[in-house]
């Protein structure tokens, strides 16, 4: 090959890589300007669609009963259920969306349901198998079997959750719903 078939064949190759790092950078600006962006516009987005995320409805399940398992499958210990329902926006329906988890318990024969938000500042209360009690890890909160307030700054007890009281067999069914933090009484919201 002669001298300047090989230089061209360099320059080519030079022009391709040259055109393979201008692509690259293209793509690397172009992503980089949509993190940018991204920082920028997200808070805005946020605050602007805010009102509509507080103005979420619950169309089934915040209203209706929901079916969380069979009465023969909850005892002495209690059990963590999650609730699904569908979420309306102002746009969108979004099927089965989790709303809140409840814990479930039989007391002397009884069953108890009780929301899983802490009442202090709305936490998620786990249960301590070793103590037998519901506790807080954020502040510290703990609460009875039965929900009663033991410990820490919570304002009351763990808030009962209504259900329908099934027969032995059935399915156990749970409303669930959202009630003030930081108060002494139970306030839905
Ligand atoms: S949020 Fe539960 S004790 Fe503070």
């Amino acid at each position: 090959m002669s001298d300047e078939a090989n230089d061209t064949s360099h320059s080519k190759h030079a022009s391709g890589a040259d055109d393979g790092r201008r692509g690259f950078l293209k793509v690397g600006v172009g992503v980089l300007g949509a993190g940018l962006a991204g920082v920028v516009v997200a808070p805005a987005l946020r605050a602007l669609l805010w009102p509509l995320a507080e103005g979420v409805t619950i169309t089934s399940g915040g209203e209706d009963f929901v079916v969380v398992g069979k009465r023969d499958q909850f005892g002495e210990t209690p059990i963590k259920v999650d609730i699904y329902a569908d979420r309306v926006d102002a746009w969108n329906r979004t099927k089965n969306v989790k709303i809140g988890s409840a814990w479930v318990v039989v007391i002397e024969g009884k069953l108890h349901a009780f929301s899983s938000v802490c009442p202090h500042l709305g936490c998620a209360v786990d249960y301590d198998g070793a103590t037998g009690k519901f506790k807080c890890p954020c502040h510290d909160s703990a609460f009875g079997l039965d929900g009663s307030h033991e410990e820490g700054p919570s304002p009351r007890g763990l808030d009962q959750l209504e259900f329908e009281q099934p027969k032995e067999g059935k399915l156990v069914a749970i409303r669930y719903e959202r009630f003030k933090q930081g108060v002494e009484d139970k306030v839905k919201v």
